[in-house]
């Protein structure tokens, strides 16, 4: 029986899928592709297979895919010549016999002009890749990731407040953790090939309910400040990101202040069977974790 490969296994989300898939299949049908295999050692010690591979070394992927019937591509970096790396990954899964293939682009609505640069070229690039590569393939789009959204709120923004650019619109988030048990789902059952989710967290808020989550969790006012875009950049800067980081957090936050991600629907509760993380829960869990750390030391 094929076997199923999950790239990114020394990242966050191709671990957690691959932690996912443990509890559906034997460690045995699993394999973990990293370009530094010792960075995935805490799975090759759960009984899965780590093999070496580059996005931008097709022998070392060839190598890697013999015997993968299903393979999910964990995009790369932002950054990075994507293009390059995901073409790479589908035609050598193409050319060694992986027979199902699952991408996780990010979530584009339909006929909306909003474009993310570093992302939805490459995205629509890879699709079409995917179209015409023969193989059988299944889209799991995401929406914004739910640990990152929350640092977009702005440095310090329990005390300071949630300062971000001006903009009604709502935008759901979903943590990594239930996007991997999706994936997980997708790869491991039959009947998803051919079919595209949209694994959308819920519920969508604005900026201003998170301001209000906030308020609720550490009872006090966290006040919601709309500030310019140039301030919004500068203040990225506190986080320690390189210059370039912050112009594409701005586009980020834009993208859910016009709604960009607005959209609830129940694909991602139907794949991992339970609802997914609200920012409620999430904000909650990171204040906790928070306190116990405070007082452990
Ligand atoms: N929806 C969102 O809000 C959002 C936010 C951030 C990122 N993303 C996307 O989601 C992806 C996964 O997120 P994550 O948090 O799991 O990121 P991550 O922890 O940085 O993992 C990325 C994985 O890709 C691997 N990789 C990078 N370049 C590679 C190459 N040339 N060949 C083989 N493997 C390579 C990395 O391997 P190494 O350990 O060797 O570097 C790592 O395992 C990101 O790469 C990005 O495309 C989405």
């Amino acid at each position: 029986m094929g076997k199923i490969l999950v790239t990114g296994a020394s990242g966050d989300i191709g671990r957690k899928t691959l932690l996912h898939l443990l509890k559906l299949k034997p460690a045995d049908q699993l394999i973990g592709l990293a370009r530094d295999p010792s960075k995935a050692a805490d799975l090759a010690a759960k009984g899965i297979e780590i093999r070496q591979g580059d996005y931008y070394d097709r022998d070392s992927l060839s190598k890697a895919f013999q015997g993968v019937e299903k393979l999910m591509l964990t995009s790369t970096h932002a950054f990075t010549d994507r293009k390059t790396a995901h073409a790479n990954v589908i035609d050598v899964a193409a050319a060694t016999g992986v027979r199902h293939l699952v991408y996780m682009p990010i979530y584009h609505k339909a006929g909306s002009t909003f474009t993310m640069k570093e992302i939805t070229e490459e995205d629509i690039f890879s699709i079409e890749k995917l179209r015409t590569s023969g193989l059988s393939y299944t889209l799991v789009q995401h929406p914004p990731f739910m640990e990152p959204a929350i640092v977009y709120a702005g440095p310090n923004a329990v005390e300071i407040g949630v300062r971000v650019p001006p903009g009604n619109g709502k935008f759901t988030a979903a943590t990594r953790d239930d996007l991997a048990a999706a994936h997980a789902t997708v790869l491991a059952e039959p009947g998803h090939e051919g079919k595209t989710y949209y694994l959308s967290g819920a519920p969508a808020v604005s900026w201003a309910d998170i301001a209000r989550i906030l308020s609720d969790i550490h009872r006090k006012d966290v006040p919601y400040i709309t500030i310019s875009d140039e301030e919004y950049v500068k203040s990225m800067a506190a986080f320690g990101f390189p210059d370039f980081v912050g112009p594409f957090i701005l586009k980020w936050v834009q993208g859910m202040n016009q709604g960009q991600w607005e959209e609830v629907t129940g694909d991602l509760e139907k794949l991992i069977g339970h609802k997914p993380t609200t920012p409620a829960e999430y904000l909650r869990s990171v204040a906790d974790a928070a306190k116990a750390q405070e007082s452990a030391s």
